[in-house]
């Protein structure tokens, strides 16, 4: 069986109702993500920031996922080890149709971090700027997720899989934001096959061995009973 790295965005998540950034009335195309996802942005206006995150959270505990969501769950159980699932989504619908050991390298809604002593816990669903870090005491706290100029979580752990891997698999990305956008050419110049799932072909798609294209939750259940008919 071949090392499998899955990268996932938005548009696996979109059949479940939680909308991208960058398509037709996206997020980005509501709030500038200058004001709700930089650390300026928050050292601004922690009030409307946390209400931003507060919103996501409300609509991720609102969402359930789907049929793409519970297919790669599905693999990664098949084939234990061999499927490195990486997400740039913060909401928790992978772990919720099954998949253990996700790479969240933008971090997750349901995750506060103290902007003082660093400290993580699980955030409650209302966040706001008089929340005390429950280790230092110092009113810092943020969402644990990762902002526009910030350093993604794992990158180590990420490139190495990427080095080990004989398939890369996009999904859902429209392959705008870097690092996550340079991982395909990462995989290929490593010797991987890379493969695009999407609901239709990305400005990246030239980085790409192969593509398949329509709604996660029919592409991504094909391919994975076609990746598990060959096991
Ligand atoms: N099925 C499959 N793909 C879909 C679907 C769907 N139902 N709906 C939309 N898509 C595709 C779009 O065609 C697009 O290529 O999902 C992609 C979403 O792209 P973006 O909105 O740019 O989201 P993403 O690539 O995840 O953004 C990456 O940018 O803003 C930052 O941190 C944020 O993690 C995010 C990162």
């Amino acid at each position: 069986m071949k090392r499998i790295v899955i990268l996932t965005g938005a548009g696996v998540s979109a059949e479940s109702g939680l909308g991208t950034f960058r398509d037709k009335d996206g997020l980005w195309t509501k709030y500038d993500l200058n004001e709700v996802a930089t650390p300026e942005g928050f050292a601004r206006n922690p009030v409307f920031v946390h209400d931003f995150y507060n919103a996501r959270r409300a609509n991720c505990r609102g969402a359930e996922p789907n049929a793409a969501h519970r297919a790669l769950a599905r693999l990664s159980a098949a084939v234990p080890g061999q499927v490195t699932l990486v997400t740039q989504n913060v909401d928790d619908l992978h772990e919720r149709a099954g998949a253990v050991g996700v790479i969240h390298m933008h971090g997750m809604l349901d995750g506060a971090l103290c902007a003082s002593c660093d400290h993580r816990w699980r955030a409650q669903a209302v966040m706001s700027p008089v929340d005390a870090c429950p280790a230092c005491g110092m009113l810092a706290a943020r969402p644990d997720i990762v902002w526009f100029g910030e350093m993604p979580y794992r990158m180590d752990e990420i490139y190495e899989a990427l080095l080990m891997a004989d398939l890369f698999v996009a999904i859902g990305t429209s392959g705008n934001v870097y690092p996550a956008a340079g991982f395909a050419a990462e995989a290929r110049a490593n010797g991987a096959e890379t493969l695009e799932l999407n609901l239709e072909p990305t400005e990246g798609r030239r980085a790409f061995d192969a593509g398949r294209y329509g709604p996660a939750s029919s592409v991504v259940p094909a391919w994975v009973d076609e990746v598990l008919s060959r096991v």
